[in-house]
Parts: structure tokens; C-alpha cells; sequence
């Protein structure tokens, strides 16, 4: 796994060292390849859940220049619209050059947060459906860590399918402790009524470690083996809307698997039957 490589902005005019600063409140480390972190949300920004934005940090001083440049990468906000924090769930990668540091921050450090959320794994860009797919390989699970939590998600689909493939069961733990943790969810029980959580089916499988279940999403729904274990009718267009954020391979895959069933891509401007979006890394 690489990193992508990160946009830098040019510091032409004279910028703060921090433009956009936001503060960190909250680490939490999963795995040696994994980690999560919150920080302030800037008074002015609204978003749709499941948009991104970009984050980073200032890079090291250019020794021929003498100045440092922002280092940023596009992030899934995970948390909803609602929160008064944002979070973000991200991977480490040692020699990458924005998360070889960017694991490193403790509250209280400062990140930057570009207030210009964007993104197509939004409820807009889809036509009314039944049931929703929310399909996710490694820190594509991000996303709908901010879509499970959305009031509307529940409100908008009777069933709510979402598929978590990792490669290891450690690679699982955010994800699974963010579902557990909906059924308390106070404003979800109040507002969609208790027992909303009822609606979800969670299917995560892992593919180079044991666990209760193994394999690719991908081969799981080919094979019928998927729609089996969560007792669900095959993929169909009149009923079923899909979101996909997961590595290039997977979201490819995954398109093709869709457009078979008959399901359309749809874009915030022409909302159709799904809608994929690449977790910025491969
Ligand atoms: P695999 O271990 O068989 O490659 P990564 O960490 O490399 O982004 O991968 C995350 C998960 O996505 C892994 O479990 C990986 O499985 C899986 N994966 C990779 N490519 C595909 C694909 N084309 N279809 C489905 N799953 C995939």
C-alpha cells in the first residue's frame, strides 16, 4: 500500500504557519497500519455526510527556500453533518510522506482542514431505493462511518447493507466498534425511534487472516455465498442503490458487478443507482 501523493500548495502569498488550523482531540491507534483522530470543526464549515476534504500538516522547511509548504491529501470525513467534531480515519504508512507524521499528532497538536468538503458517496447523488449497499475495503470504511450515523440513511432505506473487506481482523476493529456503539446512539433512537439499528446488516470478511468469515466481497456476492449469510435478494436496480470506496482494484471490480445487475452510476448532478468514490489510496 502507498500513499498517494499529496497536493502542495504554493505559499506565494504570506500564510499563517498554520492556515486553516484546527485542533486535535482525540487519537486512537487500531492497528500499526491504522488510526483514527478528531479534531475542532471550523465554525463555517457544512457538509454532506460521506463528502471529503483535504487535510494535512506543513511540510519541512525547503532548505534552498526557507519555506514550508502545506502537505495535504483528500480525507473522508467519518463523522456525520451533525457532529460539533470531526473525525477521520486514516492509514500510516512509514515512509509516506504526510502519514509518516501525521500518525504522530496528540491532542492538542494542530492539523490542517480545508473547509471545501466535496465528494459523490452522498445521498443526493442517488434516486430512491429500498435497501442501500455501502461496500468498503480497508479505510474505505470511512465514509460510511459518517453515513451510518446520518439520520437520513434511515429515514431514506429500509435495509441498510454494509460489506467491510480487510485483510486482517485487527483491520476490522473500527468499523465493527462504530456499529456496536449505534445502538446507543442518541439522536439515531430518537429521531428514526429505537430499534432503528435493526435496519443494518454488517458482513465484514477478511482475506489474508482468519476470521468468522473469509474472502473478497467481490467473490462472496458472485458466488451467492453473501447473499446467502445475510438472507437478502440478489442486487437489483428497482430496489437497490450502492455506494463503493475501497481500493482501485475493488472499486472497479465492484462497478462492473454493478452495472451486470443493471444498476446506473449516478453523480450529484444525474443522481442514479450507485456511486463510487476511490479511498485515495491503492
Ligand atoms: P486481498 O488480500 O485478497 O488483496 P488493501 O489493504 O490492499 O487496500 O486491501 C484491502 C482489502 O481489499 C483486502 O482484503 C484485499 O484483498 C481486498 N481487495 C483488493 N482488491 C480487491 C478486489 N479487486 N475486489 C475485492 N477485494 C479486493
Amino acid at each position: 500500500m502507498t500513499e498517494q501523493k499529496p497536493v502542495t500548495e504554493s505559499t506565494a502569498k504570506k500564510v499563517p504557519t498554520l492556515p486553516d488550523a484546527q485542533t486535535v482531540t482525540e487519537v486512537k491507534h487500531y492497528t500499526d497500519r491504522l488510526f483514527s483522530f478528531k479534531c475542532t470543526r471550523p465554525a463555517s464549515l457544512r457538509f454532506r455526510s460521506g463528502e471529503f476534504v483535504m487535510i494535512g500538516l506543513m511540510g519541512d522547511v525547503n532548505p534552498k527556500t526557507g519555506k514550508q509548504k502545506p502537505l495535504l491529501r483528500a480525507y473522508s470525513i467519518a463523522s456525520p453533518s451533525w457532529d460539533e467534531e470531526m473525525e477521520f480515519y486514516s492509514i500510516k504508512v512509514q515512509d509516506g510522506p504526510l502519514t509518516s507524521k501525521l500518525q504522530h499528532i496528540q491532542p492538542g497538536d494542530e492539523v490542517i482542514l480545508r473547509p471545501k468538503p466535496v465528494g459523490t458517496l452522498v445521498h443526493d447523488a442517488l434516486i430512491p431505493g429500498k435497501r442501500i449497499w455501502f461496500f468498503a475495503t480497508g479505510t474505505g470504511f470511512a465514509p460510511f462511518a459518517s453515513l451510518l450515523r446520518e439520520p437520513q440513511t434511515y429515514q431514506d432505506y429500509d435495509e441498510v447493507i454494509i460489506t467491510h473487506t480487510c485483510r486482517e481482523a485487527g483491520e476490522l476493529t473500527y468499523g465493527r466498534d462504530l456499529i456496536e456503539a449505534l445502538k446507543d446512539d442518541e439522536l439515531l433512537n430518537e429521531v428514526i425511534g429505537e430499534g432503528f439499528w435493526k435496519k443494518i446488516k454488517y458482513y465484514p470478511t477478511t482475506t489474508r487472516e482468519e476470521s468468522a468469515k473469509m474472502g473478497r466481497i467481490t467473490d462472496l456476492i458472485r458466488s451467492g455465498e453473501a447473499y446467502a449469510d445475510l438472507d437478502v435478494e440478489p442486487l437489483n436496480p428497482e430496489s437497490d442503490r450502492a455506494m463503493i470506496c475501497g481500493n482501485m482494484a475493488f472499486n472497479l471490480e465492484l462497478k462492473d458487478m454493478l452495472e451486470e445487475a443493471g444498476l446506473e452510476e449516478g453523480a450529484n448532478s444525474k443522481p442514479a443507482q450507485y456511486v463510487v468514490e476511490k479511498a485515495f489510496l491503492d
